[in-house]
Parts: structure tokens; C-alpha cells; sequence
């Protein structure tokens, strides 16, 4: 894959986009990424996981640029799941204080580009440092009409699900919601997703073909990209790569 792209686009034009790209064409209104594979990414350098997840943060800029560059509205990054608590403590802690670290030298040249940034999951469990740097980001970016870019974190899609039942089944005890009013669109209204579109496409590095948890609702019509890449090596061209695929797919949503 790698040096199929390598042969395709060639080292001296590593900024550009793919001939294919077809900027006039569909571009995805909003993309999801699994960002997958540090630790294997530091392993395989006899590196700490960490140093992967360090390494991680250099692709995070430079696709979330890539895709502003093209006119996509929402990227959703899934950067802590429900289930890695179960990590040891020390990749954990680290994995906590890596919003604060990205935001701190990011969040300035993401304001000049108009980006906002939200946060989707689960606030309680996070440690109050981690927490206050979103808050802040969200808050000083809350008005930008830019690229939306949602951070994943403490994220999971059946606790999202069970956490919004539980909050109309206590509507419904209340009086205040009946059980016929439970459509698709008033359960969509009750996600942290709540004002954002579905993903139109998901990209996921690293080789693992499933979903993790990963918006289990939201990605009902969604189109899948998976790739080997391992997510610190993913640049923008592998990212453009998946937008080239996307365009030639075709969303029949069960129609003909
Ligand atoms: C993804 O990389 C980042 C997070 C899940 C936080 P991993 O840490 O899962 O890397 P691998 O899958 O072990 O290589
Ligand atoms: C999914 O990756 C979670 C994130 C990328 C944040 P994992 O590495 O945790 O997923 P599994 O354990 O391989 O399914
Ligand atoms: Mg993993």
C-alpha cells in the first residue's frame, strides 16, 4: 500500500493531492477515524507505547489540515475508548494528559483556521486536568464556524446508548416523554452527537477490521475504509487516498 502511494505520487510532490482527488466532486461532509496502531507503531521501534501515542499527535495535524483543506465540515477523532481503562495505569495517565499537550501547542493555529473543537463521551471518569483543557478549547472555539473537529474521548458507543435510554426512560416515568414519540430522530437527539451529522466516511489504521465501540449508531450508512498504515505513519495522502475511494463509491441507502 504503502509503495503503491509512494510510486503514485512520488517523494517530491508529498504535499500535493492525488490526480484522482476530485475537489469539484463529493467530498465527505463529515469523517471518523480509528486512529489505530501506536503502541505496535513504538514496538516495532523497541520505543515505549507512549512514544506511539507522542507520535500519533503529528498525524492528528496534519489530517485534520488535509481534510480543512478540502472542505470537510466534521472530523471525529476516537482517541480514548470506555474499554482502555483497562491499559496499564501509566499509559492511561499519559493518554490523559496528551489533550492538554496537543491543545496547548495546537489550539492557537486551530483559532486561526476557524476551527471548533467538541468533545464527545463521557465527562464524569476523566481526571479534572484533562476535562478543563476541552472545556477550555470548547468554550474559546464555541463560536468558530470552521472545520468541527470532535475529540473521542472516554467515548463508547453502547455507553452512549444506554446512558440516553436511561435518560428518556426517566422521561417516560416523568410524563413528560410517551413511548410512541421514541423515533429514530428523538434517539439521535439524545447522542453526543446530537447536533452533527452521521459520518460519511470512517477510516481505520492499523489493519484491525471492526469498530471497537466506535459511534454504533451513527455509522448505520456509513462507508468503511480500512487501512494496514499504522495510525503515526498515516499522512495526508493516505487520507486523500481514502477520499479518492469514497468518490467512487455508491451510497444506495437500500434504494436502486
Ligand atoms: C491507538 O493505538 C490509540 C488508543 C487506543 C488510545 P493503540 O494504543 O491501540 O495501538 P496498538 O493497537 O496497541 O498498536
Ligand atoms: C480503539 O482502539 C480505540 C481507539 C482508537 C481510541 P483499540 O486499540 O482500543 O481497539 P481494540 O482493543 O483493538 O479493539
Ligand atoms: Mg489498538
Amino acid at each position: 500500500m504503502l509503495e503503491h502511494l509512494a510510486r503514485k505520487w512520488g517523494r517530491k510532490e508529498k504535499q500535493s493531492e492525488p490526480a484522482e482527488l476530485d475537489r469539484s466532486g463529493k467530498i465527505p461532509e463529515h469523517v471518523a477515524i480509528i486512529m489505530d496502531g501506536n503502541g505496535r507503531w513504538a514496538n516495532k521501534r523497541s520505543l515505549p507505547r507512549v512514544a506511539g501515542h507522542r507520535a500519533g499527535m503529528k498525524a492528528v495535524k496534519e489530517v485534520v489540515k488535509a481534510a480543512d483543506e478540502i472542505g470537510v465540515r466534521y472530523m471525529t477523532m476516537y482517541a480514548f475508548s470506555t474499554e482502555n481503562w483497562k491499559r496499564p495505569r501509566d499509559e492511561v495517565d499519559f493518554l490523559m494528559k496528551l489533550p492538554q499537550e496537543f491543545l496547548s501547542t495546537e489550539l492557537d493555529e486551530l483559532i486561526e483556521r476557524g476551527v471548533r473543537i467538541r468533545m464527545l463521551g463521557s465527562k464524569n471518569e476523566l481526571p479534572s486536568h484533562t476535562l478543563k483543557a476541552l472545556l477550555e478549547a470548547e468554550e474559546r472555539t464555541k463560536d468558530n464556524s470552521g472545520l468541527q473537529l470532535n475529540f473521542a474521548l472516554n467515548y463508547g458507543g453502547r455507553d452512549e446508548l444506554a446512558k440516553a435510554f436511561s435518560v428518556m426512560a426517566a422521561q417516560v416515568k416523568a410524563g413528560e416523554l410517551q413511548p410512541e414519540q421514541l423515533t429514530e430522530e428523538l434517539i439521535s437527539s439524545y447522542l453526543y452527537t446530537s447536533e452533527i451529522p452521521d459520518p460519511d466516511l470512517l477510516i481505520r489504521t492499523s489493519g484491525e477490521i471492526r469498530l471497537s465501540n466506535f459511534m454504533l449508531w451513527q455509522l448505520a450508512y456509513t462507508e468503511l475504509w480500512f487501512t494496514d498504515v499504522l495510525w503515526p505513519d498515516f499522512t495526508r495522502e493516505h487520507f486523500y487516498q481514502a477520499i479518492v475511494e469514497y468518490q467512487g463509491r455508491a451510497r444506495r441507502y437500500g434504494a436502486v
